[in-house]
């Protein structure tokens, strides 16, 4: 942007326009519009200017320019039909750090004029920089036909009932919800139709109906990596007034809300859930109904087996605005932790992602179509059914010998990645001792586990890879 755009308060502000002719005499009435006080140098000027002469709009030195006649001046006009004079008249406002702009001539202005849509108070400018002034009337014809005709009277009456807004609504969230409802409600389209009273009755009802409005935001916290959440992760819980998590996610993360926000733990451990899911679905509904800015910080991606849908269903019943952010899913971050591509030109073109567990009794995942040759199963809650997992997919054809994979706490310092084949899924567990959370990877990529691993610390070959990482964190 090479120009900058600023609105210049011109009451009572001395200008200059100098010329005497059709186009000084644009220059002079866009100025009085605005106000400013103006002062015509020409010998001679047309009969329009004449008449704001006559009229005592504006002032008259009857003599060509010379450089005290400006002198004073905060704004001045170049229009003659001399390249040179308006060359010198730039130069001398230049020098005395006057505001000058020379009709047609970009290189000789300071400032130039945009293209003007005025429903006053409502201005909207619109400047090519001189390049193209031609475009930016096309754009500013296109723009007046879009806006109401009204819209001035809008403004003006919005600026009429401010003061009583402010007194009857406390708080700039108050009031902005209040205008937001106000230029959306019918005003917009029945502004010259309504009556006074109409619209005085309008505005009391909507400032009755403005409460301070809670909000859900279900966030994404990501695998466990703190440095893996999203910046509008977490810009909004440094904007939350309740931060209501799952015991997945890490205190690290937890931490980077608001010092005085309320923390509400609804835990969420296999077989120890310490809020029922519907108790959580209430749980949030009460806090946004009591005006809060709700941040429900999920592990992982809030869309990925987080159930996330089923709270925001509840949310829509009971009319509570929400959003979504999404964040890294476990099946993304432990497989790039793990140097596991998920997919890989030579091994795998499909990637899925199952659950281990079953929301509803024998609702068994279809295992004829988790087996294919170029395929990359991602299991999450499969750790408990590891020998199901095991049973079922051999079962099915997949080949006893199939590269596995279990990640374990992925993603943090505590990360561990136990490899292996499929007919031997069922005992790595015990084996390791492996607890939760846990990621089954199975499929060919998990071969590349060994050559990619960048992140376990007592590989010897990648141990400085580690060591950097956890000295940048
Ligand atoms: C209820 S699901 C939630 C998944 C989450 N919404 C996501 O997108 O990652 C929990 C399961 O995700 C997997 N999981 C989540 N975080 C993990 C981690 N850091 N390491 C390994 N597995 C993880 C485990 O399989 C765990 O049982």
């Amino acid at each position: 942007m090479e120009q900058f755009p600023i609105f210049l308060n011109m009451a009572n502000f001395p200008c200059a326009v100098v010329g005497g002719g059709e186009v000084a005499y644009r220059k002079i009435s866009a100025l009085l519009k605005a106000k400013a006080q103006i002062c015509v140098i020409s010998p001679e000027v047309n009969a329009d200017i004449n008449t704001l002469i006559e009229t005592k709009q504006i002032d008259w030195q009857q003599q060509n320019w010379q450089a005290d006649s400006i002198t004073g001046k905060r704004l001045v006009v170049a229009a003659t039909d001399n390249n040179q004079v308006n060359k010198q008249i730039f130069e001398y406002c230049e020098a005395n750090n006057i505001l000058v702009n020379t009709v047609d001539q970009p290189d000789l202005c300071r400032y130039t004029t945009p293209s003007i849509v005025d429903r006053s108070p409502i201005v909207i400018a619109i400047s090519s920089a001189g390049m193209s002034p031609v475009l930016a009337r096309r754009i500013r014809a296109m723009i007046e036909t879009a806006l109401p005709q009204s819209l001035s009277g809008i403004a003006q009456y919005a600026g009429s009932i401010r003061s009583k807004i402010k007194s009857k609504l406390p708080t700039i969230d108050l009031r902005r919800l209040f205008w937001e409802k106000f230029f959306s409600s019918s005003i917009m389209s029945r502004f010259e139709q309504m009556a006074d009273s109409e619209k005085t009755s309008l505005v009391d009802n909507l400032i009755q109906n403005t409460h301070e409005q809670g909000e859900v935001w279900l966030v994404g916290a990501g695998p466990g990596d703190p440095e893996l959440i999203t910046i509008k992760a977490l810009q909004k819980l440094q904007l939350a007034d309740v931060v209501v998590y799952d015991r997945l996610v890490s205190a690290d993360i937890v931490n980077l809300a608001r010092k005085d926000a309320e923390f509400i733990c609804v835990g969420k451990q296999k077989s120890l859930h310490m809020k029922q899911q519907q108790e959580i679905n209430q749980l949030l509904v009460d806090l946004a109904k009591q005006g809060k800015k709700v941040c429900r910080l999920k592990g992982g991606d809030p869309f990925i087996f987080g159930r996330g849908g089923e709270e925001l269903e509840t949310l829509v019943e009971q009319q509570i605005p929400f959003q979504v952010i999404p964040a890294v899913t476990a099946a993304a971050g432990c497989s790039s932790y793990a140097g596991i591509p998920l997919t890989h030109r030579d091994y795998a073109r499909k990637v899925t992602f199952v659950t281990g567990q079953n929301s509803k009794a024998g609702d068994e995942p279809d295992w004829q179509s988790l087996i294919h040759p170029y395929h990359t199963l991602c299991i999450y809650m499969g750790l408990s059914k590891a020998q199901q997992v095991q049973e079922n997919l051999i079962k099915h054809g997949m080949a006893a010998d199939m590269p596995v994979a279990i990640v374990e706490n992925g993603t943090t310092q505590h990360q561990r990645v136990v490899t292996g084949i499929l007919s031997e899924l069922g005992q790595l567990q015990q084996q390791h001792n492996i607890g939760s959370p846990a990621l089954l990877i199975i499929g060919q990529v998990v071969k590349l586990h060994n050559s990619l691993d960048w992140f376990t610390p007592d590989r010897q070959e990648n141990a400085g890879a580690f060591k950097n990482y956890l000295a940048e964190k």
